[in-house]
């Protein structure tokens, strides 16, 4: 398992990477722009092509699930994934899918499907096949 922090993650405009909830990994986490569209990406490296475990740390203490199109080197590999509510911005949890890779570098991206913009992203990690 390799961990990408959020903190390394490419934001849309106006996402900033944040440090004001507690119990985040690393240095801080990624606070991307309440809006349709917003997104947080990573690349990351696979050293074979195959099928990943993408396991997302994420926080979302609003009372809605905040759903994102999953997409793996620009294509949507699962949409209307959704960040459940995890009751407080310091409480974080993770999100796990599996994903496709191709040998080399990928990106991975979430993009919001509605106005709240993503939870708040803290890493992804990711498992090999
Ligand atoms: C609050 C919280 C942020 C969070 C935001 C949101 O402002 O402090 O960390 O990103 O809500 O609703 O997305």
């Amino acid at each position: 398992m390799t961990r990408y922090e959020a903190e390394s993650a490419t934001l849309s405009a106006g996402g900033t990477v944040d440090a004001d909830h507690a119990g985040h990994s690393g240095t801080g986490f990624a606070n991307a722009t309440n809006a349709v569209g917003s997104y947080g990406e990573w690349t990351v490296t696979a050293a074979a092509a195959g099928a990943a475990s993408l396991s997302f740390g994420y926080a979302n203490a609003t009372a809605a699930t905040r759903p994102v199109d999953l997409s793996v080197n620009g294509q949507v590999v699962a949409s209307g994934v959704t960040f459940p509510a995890t009751g407080a911005w310091t409480t974080w949890s993770a999100l796990t899918r599996t994903a496709s890779l191709t040998a080399g570098a990928n990106t991975v991206r979430v993009t919001a499907t509605t106005a709240d913009g993503p939870a708040n992203l803290d890493y992804l990690d990711v498992s090999a096949p």
